[in-house]
C-alpha cells in the first residue's frame, strides 16, 4: 500500500494507496472539525483528510449519521480519511470515556481508511518512570488494535503511534517493537509540545531516533506537525505525512503560516505571499472583515502555502536538493539552525538512505553543509584509500581541480622537517569545502566536482579544514603544502620556502584505477584495469568515456558523474577479484534464472548484500554459491534492500547467460 519513487536524504516521494484513492507523500492532512469545518479543504489541495473519531463518537447526532451513512458522507470528503483516537483529548483532559476496542470497532464502523489506537502521548520531559508506564499502555493498545484487526479481518488501515517522550531509547525501543506488529503506518506522537515551544533540536532526536527502528517500507506521520516552516527539515529526517490544525486555528488568531514563520494580521503593512487571498486583499481590507470571512479567507492563504511548501519538497527529492531546502528553510529562526546542525549528527543515519548520485550538483549554503552526508560518505571513503608515503597539499582553482591544476604548481612550503619529496610517491590533493581533501584522481566523481562554494571564509569551515588537514596529515611522512592553502587556513607552518617545481604529472591509468578504487573498494583498479588497456576519450570534451583490454569493453566513464558503469568483461573481473559479498547482492535459487536473463532482481529474491550498497551503485549479482549471474544498478540502499518484501532492489543491465 505505499510506494517509494524517489529518495534523498531520508525523505521519500511515495504513493499511499487506500480504498479513497492513492495519495502523493510527503501530505499534509488538514484537520476537519466534524461539526464546525468552514473551509472545503479539498478545493485547496487536500488529497487526504484527518478528523477525530471520539469526537464524532462522543456526539450522538454525529454518531449516528457515521454509522449510518458512513464517515465519508459525515465530513462530505471522498478522498481518503484518517481518523484519531481520541488521543490527544486523553492527554488534555486526562481521561476519555471509550476503551481502546470500542474506539477501533467504532473507527471500522464508519469506515474510515486510516484509525489511530487510543496511544498515550507521553508529554516531553516527564519523569522516566512515567514515560515508561505510559508507554506499556501504548503498545499493549498497539497490539490489541492489530491483533483485533487480524481476526476480525478488517480492512482499515491500523496507525500504531511511537510515543516514549524525550527518553530517546524508549523511542527506540516502542519503534522497534511496534514494527515487529506490522501496522500500516506509523506516526510519530507527542511532538506538540517540543515544537509550539521551539524545542526542535529535541524534536529531531525523537524523531530520528524512532525512525532507526522503523521500517522503511510504512509510511511515517508526524503527529500535530503543520507549520510549513517545519515541513523540509522533517521529510528529511523520513516523515511522509504531517496533519494539523494550525491551518485554521492560526486563522481563527489573525496569523499568517509561511515557511519563513508566522505574521500576525496586526503587524502586516503587505501581505505575505502571492496567493489568491493576498493578490486581492490588503492587510486594510483583512482587518476591515467580519471576523469569520477573515478567519476563512486566512485560513485559505495557510492551506495554500502549506500545499506549495509541499510540492517544493517533492520537486527537491525528485532533483536531490532536499538538503539545500533543508538548509535554507532552517535559517528561519536560530531554534530551526540548531536543529539542522542537530541533524548533521545523525549523518551515518541519513548516509545509508542517501544515493550515492544525484541529478543536482551539491550546494554549499554554509557551515551546516558540512554535515551532510555527502560528506561524511567522502571522508569514510578517503580514509580507506591506500596512501603514498607523502602528500601535497594544493589550493582550490576551478573545478574539476585537476583539468586546471598541471605543469608547475607554484609556492610551496614545507610543513614539518625539510627533506626530498618524492613525487611518485605523494598522493595530490586539494583542500577545499565541503569535501576537505579532494584527491586529483578521483575529483571528478560525484559530488568531488558537482558542487558549488563560495570562497573559504565561515569561521567553522576554516576550523573543519584545519583539523582535517592536520589529522589526515598524521597518515604521511612529510606533507608540502600550498602557499595559498597555509594563507588560507592560516596554518603555521615553518615557512620555509622551498624551491620546489611540484608538477602534477596526469596519467589516464592511474586516475581510472584510483576511480575505480574509490567506486568499488581498494583492490578494483588493479583487477579491472589488467593487460593491454586502451582509453578512449570524448572528442568534443576530452573526457575518458570507454576502457578496453585490447578491444574488449571493460567499463565505460558516465559523462555526468564519471562513476565506471561495469561491461559483462568488467562485472567478471571485478568478481573475480572482489572478496564475497563486496558489490554484491545475493539472490535465492528460485530467481537465479531470471537474473540470468537479465531481468531486474526484487527485494524478496535477495537473501543477502554488501552492506555498502546505496541506490544508483553499480553492483555484481551473484547466487548463494558466488557465482556470478548478473550485473546491474542499485535502486535501494542495502539497509532497504534487506528489509523491504516489495518492489525492485537492483534494475539489471545484463544477465551472464
Ligand atoms: N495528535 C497530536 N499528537 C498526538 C499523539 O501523540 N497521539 C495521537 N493519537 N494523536 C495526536
Ligand atoms: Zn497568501
Amino acid at each position: 500500500m505505499f510506494e517509494i519513487k524517489a529518495k534523498d536524504n531520508m525523505g521519500r516521494v511515495g504513493v499511499l494507496k487506500t480504498k479513497h484513492g492513492n495519495v502523493k507523500t510527503p501530505a499534509l492532512m488538514p484537520v476537519i472539525h466534524p461539526r464546525k469545518q468552514a473551509i472545503d479543504v479539498g478545493k485547496y489541495g487536500a488529497d487526504i483528510v484527518i478528523t477525530n473519531a471520539y469526537l464524532i463518537y462522543k456526539d450522538e447526532e454525529l454518531k449516528q449519521k457515521a454509522i449510518d451513512e458512513g464517515l465519508h458522507k459525515l465530513i462530505n470528503f471522498d478522498g481518503p480519511i484518517m481518523t484519531d483516537s481520541g488521543s490527544f483529548q486523553l492527554s488534555v483532559y486526562g481521561d476519555v470515556e471509550i476503551t481502546n476496542r470500542e474506539v477501533i470497532e467504532f473507527q471500522e464502523s464508519i469506515k474510515t481508511d486510516i484509525g489511530t489506537s487510543l496511544d498515550i502521548p507521553t508529554a516531553p520531559f516527564v519523569d522516566r518512570e512515567k514515560a515508561e508506564s505510559d508507554l506499556k499502555i501504548t503498545l499493549e493498545r498497539a497490539k490489541e488494535a492489530v491483533e483485533f484487526k487480524k481476526e476480525n479481518n478488517i480492512e482499515m488501515l491500523l496507525n500504531s503511534v511511537v510515543q516514549g517522550s524525550t527518553y530517546l531509547d524508549l523511542r527506540q525501543d516502542c519503534a522497534r517493537q511496534l514494527s515487529k506488529l506490522d501496522a500500516d503506518l506509523y506516526p510519530i506522537g507527542a511532538v506538540v509540545p517540543l515544537m509550539e515551544s521551539y524545542h526542535y533540536k529535541d524534536l529531531v532526536d525523537v524523531v530520528m531516533n524512532s525512525m532507526k527502528e522503523l521500517s522503511d517500507s510504512v509510511p511515517r506521520h508526524l503527529m500535530g506537525a503543520g507549520h510549513p516552516m517545519i515541513f523540509a527539515l522533517c521529510a528529511a529526517m523520513g516523515c511522509d505525512l504531517f496533519d494539523s490544525a494550525a491551518y485554521i486555528l492560526y486563522a481563527e488568531d489573525d496569523r499568517f503560516l509561511t515557511t519563513r514563520g508566522t505574521y500576525k494580521l496586526e503587524n502586516l503593512h503587505e501581505m505575505p505571499c502571492s496567493c489568491e487571498v493576498c493578490t486581492k486583499y490588503t492587510p486594510d481590507d483583512l482587518r476591515a472583515m467580519p471576523k469569520k470571512q477573515r478567519r476563512d479567507l486566512i485560513a485559505q492563504h495557510n492551506l495554500h502555502v502549506s500545499f506549495a511548501e509541499l510540492r517544493r519538497i517533492r520537486q527537491a527529492i525528485y532533483e536531490g536538493s532536499l538538503m539545500e531546502l533543508v538548509e535554507e528553510r532552517c535559517r528561519a529562526h536560530p531554534a530551526l539552525l540548531d536543529a539542522v546542525r542537530q541533524l548533521g549528527m545523525y549523518a551515518c543515519d541519513l548516509e545509508k538512505y542517501d544515493p550515492r548520485s544525484k541529478k543536482s550538483a551539491f550546494f554549499y549554503t554554509g557551515p551546516e553543509s558540512l554535515g551532510r552526508s555527502e560528506v561524511l560518505r567522502h571522508i569514510q571513503k578517503l580514509m580507506a584509500m591506500p596512501k603514498k608515503r607523502d602528500l601535497i597539499l594544493l589550493p582550490p582553482s576551478r573545478k574539476p581541480y585537476s583539468k586546471f591544476i598541471s605543469g608547475k604548481l607554484g609556492d610551496f612550503y614545507r610543513y614539518g622537517e625539510e627533506h626530498d619529496i618524492d613525487l611518485d610517491n605523494a598522493d595530490f590533493m586539494v583542500v577545499d569545502v565541503p569535501f576537505g581533501l579532494i584527491p586529483l584522481e578521483v575529483d571528478e566523481v560525484y559530488p568531488l566536482s558537482q558542487n558549488s562554494t563560495p570562497k573559504i571564509r565561515d569561521v567553522d569551515a576554516v576550523e573543519f579544514l584545519q583539523e582535517f588537514v592536520d589529522e589526515f596529515s598524521g597518515y604521511y611522512e612529510q606533507v608540502l603544502i600550498h602557499s595559498r592553502v597555509l594563507k588560507d587556513l592560516e596554518i603555521e607552518g615553518e615557512n620555509n620556502l622551498v624551491d620546489a617545481e611540484i608538477r602534477y604529472a596526469k596519467d589516464d591509468v592511474k586516475k581510472i584505477k584510483a576511480i575505480a578504487d574509490y567506486q568499488f573498494g581498494v583492490g578494483a583498479g588493479e583487477a579491472l584495469f589488467d593487460g593491454n588497456i586502451n582509453i578512449e576519450k570524448s572528442k568534443k570534451t576530452g573526457k575518458i568515456r570507454h576502457i578496453y583490454d585490447g578491444k574488449t569493453l571493460i567499463v565505460n566513464m558516465r559523462a555526468s558523474d564519471s562513476f565506471l558503469v561495469l561491461s559483462k568483461e568488467g562485472a567478471r573481473r571485478l568478481h573475480a577479484a572482489m572478496p564475497s559479498l563486496s558489490n554484491r547482492v545475493v539472490v535465492n535459487k528460485d530467481s537465479e534464472p531470471f537474473a540470468l536473463d537479465g531481468k531486474s532482481v526484487f527485494c524478496k529474491f535477495v537473501v543477502d548484500c554488501d552492506d555498502n550498497i546505496r541506490s544508483n551503485d553499480e553492483v555484481l549479482i551473484v547466487n548463494e554459491e558466488d557465482e556470478l549471474l548478473a550485473y546491474g544498478k542499485a535502486l535501494l540502499g542495502a539497509c532497504e534492500i534487506k528489509e523491504l518484501k516489495t518492489g525492485q532492489a537492483i534494475k539489471t543491465r545484463k544477465g551472464m547467460k
